[in-house]
């Protein structure tokens, strides 16, 4: 299973102080003697955790592939274009939240998709879309003709937590999961199946299959034992882990377990 380390989460812990340390770029070495086989970052609309200058350091500077993530903005997909990652994976973005909170909705979108997709690959960059394990989203993707989707798993990863990762005793709790446990184990199950339907149907469909959000040392090896799923991304786990384990040990720990 191939390892996309999404090295966002150091750039977090450097804007906590608005400095220059943490370095991002210090990573990429550490990354890829570890184990880890892509880059993965996030070019977000409003700049907070990675720069322009990020970005375009890791692009020129990275011996691993990088995936590139941005919202569909016209702007935003003018300068990605520019810095040339391997690949750009499309998602969704609103500035109020904390995370990426969902996938793209290709319905809604899919002209500006369409536009984005074709730019992109004007200049030789592979394209993934950010989706939820829906059918219909698998089916537009072949439509929009991407090489890579990559599976939503944040609904699977706060059930998960809500069950086994005491997140129900913490602020973070979730209102739409205040259920019994006997109901989230339910839909912990009918999510794992979805995220497995998904995956044989994009691979029927000669899709690319990816997974990422919310995976960590506890619940990956669910997702990793999918065997139409390639690759996962991973950010906020393996940079927390390291804090106490150091960054190679958490990336190398992570890959064992994948
Ligand atoms: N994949 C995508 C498309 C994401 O937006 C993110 C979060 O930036 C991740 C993977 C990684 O998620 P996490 O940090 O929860 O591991």
């Amino acid at each position: 299973m191939l390892l996309g380390v999404n090295i966002d989460h150091i750039a977090v812990l450097r804007e906590a102080r608005k400095i220059n340390d943490p370095n991002p770029l210090d990573a990429l070495g550490i990354c890829k003697l570890s184990g880890a086989d892509q880059i993965t970052i996030h070019l977000r609309e409003d700049r907070r955790h990675i720069h322009d200058a990020d970005a375009w350091r890791i692009c020129e500077q990275s011996t691993l592939p990088v995936n590139l993530e941005c919202a569909i903005d016209e702007d935003i997909i003018d300068i990605v274009c520019d810095m040339k990652p391997m690949r750009a994976t499309l998602v969704p973005e609103k500035r109020e939240e904390v995370t990426t909170e969902g996938g793209l909705d290709l319905e809604a979108n899919f002209e500006r998709i369409k536009k984005a997709v074709k730019k992109l690959h004007e200049n030789e960059i592979e394209v993934s879309l950010f989706i939820d394990p829906d059918k219909k989203m698998i089916e537009l993707s072949k439509e929009l003709e991407v090489e890579w989707i990559e599976l939503h798993t944040g609904t699977f990863a706060n059930i998960y937590a809500m069950l086994y990762g005491n997140l129900a005793n913490t602020h973070h709790t979730i209102k739409e999961l205040e259920l019994p446990r006997k109901e989230l184990k339910k839909l912990l199950e009918k999510n794992i199946k979805e995220i497995k339907k998904a995956a044989k149907k994009a691979n029927k469909l000669d899709l690319q299959v990816a997974a990422g959000h919310g995976l960590n040392y506890q619940n990956v090896t669910l997702i990793s034992s999918i065997k139409q799923i390639e690759e996962l991304n991973i950010g906020q786990s393996i940079i927390a882990r390291s804090v106490f384990t150091g960054l190679e040990k958490a990336i190398k720990d992570m890959k064992e377990l994948i």
